[in-house]
């Protein structure tokens, strides 16, 4: 939540002229005015605006545009009724092939300057389905009494409050396009005010949906959502507490979620908390992306670093000698494991550990592996490089969704490690959201 903070002085209400000259890391367009930084959403470099501010800091100010004066070619009429309020889109004013190349353009600046690495060579980006491809989500939920009606979605942008949207053109339709009727749905049971979240998991041929409860549903309330579940396709969970609380309904069955690799006859079986990539399409995508630049084979020993439930590391078994997969949430691990046993694979072992840590005495930290795939949270992955000095991998492909993590961990391995940057590119997992997603590979020179 954005820190509470007393305005000493009002904001300015007159609204001010600038050409936008760059583009923030998050997407909004930047403009100086008398030396001050001004970061203003939904504008693009090149176009003549009038903002008004929203916010005065002492280093930078933000602003919003209340006149576009010139209009960028790369600008597009947004296709959401409520971008602009809701918070889960930030790049909807821009063509789809402009995101990915301004994508692609930030990932190339934050190898440069953060760290100071060049890149000698772009990979063509991933590209996949613009909308309606977002399949896992928690949704916040939100009785407003004075309206008597349930919010379903997601927060304002820059704001701690469930905006007022009706449907998600990002969110896979199965729900994307059923957030009223869940609401009003909501709105009919006694507990109303006492779910907060819903946590949305939608596999290849099962859409979860697990409902954050504070107070358990009546016997009624389970009738409502049972009815709903069924008429909508939807298997509706409870949550009482943590991820592993989750139950279904009384007398439903539990739906297991999966989604499959055809092309390597995988399939990953998963919970509805747990990890999986949200863009299925870009996801093959990748794996596939991932096994060519690895030109794997059968001597290959390689390790498979914050591996979730396996989502790389089955499908590089299958051309591999061995693959050890290292995850720190152990009912991951657990999943991995049961995933391996599901698809018959059996050159893959999985293992718990912090990767934050010292994992030294870790029997498999002591093995070595001539190839590395790494994938970590927004967090990067600083703390695990420096074993990579033990594991002498001559190959590495890391895959990041954050390009400044990456970028800082590029700096270690190319100006501490010995490794050269060989490639690097973008991949559109989250089309019409700020948020980059990229892959980097490295060869090892020392
Ligand atoms: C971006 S996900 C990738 C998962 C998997 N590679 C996939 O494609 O589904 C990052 C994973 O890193 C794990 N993780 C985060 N911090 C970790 C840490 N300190 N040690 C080990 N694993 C961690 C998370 O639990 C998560 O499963």
């Amino acid at each position: 939540m954005p820190k509470k903070r007393t305005r000493k002085k009002p904001l300015p209400e007159t609204p001010v002229k600038v050409t936008i000259e760059s583009l923030a890391h998050d997407g909004r367009g930047v403009a100086h005015v008398e030396g001050k930084v001004i970061f203003i959403d939904e504008a693009l470099p090149g176009e003549e605006v009038e903002f008004i501010y929203t916010d005065i800091r002492k280093d930078y100010a933000e602003g919003k545009v209340v006149n576009l004066l010139s209009r960028s070619e790369d600008r597009v009429d947004a296709q959401c009724a409520h971008y602009g309020l809701c918070g889960g889109c930030s790049f909807q004013h821009v063509e789809a092939t402009a995101q990915i190349r301004i994508k692609q353009e930030l990932l190339v600046d934050q190898f440069k300057r953060i760290g100071k690495v060049d890149v000698p060579e772009l990979l063509p980006p991933l590209i996949g389905p613009h909308w309606g491809y977002r399949r896992k989500a928690r949704m916040g939920v939100k009785y407003v009494a004075k309206k008597n009606r349930v919010l379903v979605g997601f927060r304002e942008r820059r704001h701690p409050y469930l905006a007022e949207i009706d449907s998600c053109v990002v969110m896979h339709p199965i729900v994307g396009s059923q957030l009223t009727a869940l609401g009003d749905m909501i709105s009919e049971l006694t507990i109303r005010d006492k779910i907060p979240q819903i946590e949305v998991a939608i596999g290849e041929d099962q859409c979860v949906l697990s409902f954050r409860v504070l107070e358990p549903p009546t016997d009624a309330d389970q009738e409502l959502m049972r009815a709903f579940g069924h008429q909508h396709n939807m298997s509706l969970c409870l949550q009482s507490k943590g991820p592993d609380t989750i139950v279904p309904l009384d007398g439903e069955p539990e739906i297991i979620p999966s989604y499959a690799l055809p092309d390597l006859g995988i399939e990953f079986k998963f919970r509805p908390a747990m990890f999986t990539q949200v863009n299925y399409e870009i996801n093959r995508q990748m794996i596939t992306r991932v096994i060519d630049l690895l030109a794997l084979n059968a001597d290959d020993n390689v390790l498979d670093l914050f591996c979730g439930l396996g989502n790389f590391t089955l499908p590089m078994a299958k051309f591999a000698g061995t693959v050890v997969g290292i995850e720190g949430d152990q009912p991951l691990v657990n999943h991995a494991k049961e995933n391996a046993l599901h698809n018959n694979i059996n050159n893959a072992e999985f293992y718990a550990a912090d990767l934050s840590k010292d994992i030294s005495d870790h029997p498999w930290a002591q093995r070595k592996y001539n190839k590395i795939l790494l994938d970590p949270s927004r967090a990067g992955a600083s703390d695990v490089l420096h074993y990579f000095k033990k594991w002498q991998p001559d190959l590495v492909v890391y895959v990041s969704c954050n390009p400044s993590t990456l970028a800082r961990d590029t700096g270690i391995m190319v100006n501490e490690l010995g490794y050269q940057l060989i490639k690097a590119g973008v991949m559109d997992m989250f089309p019409q959201t700020g948020h980059v997603e990229s892959m980097a590979v490295f060869k090892r020179t020392k």
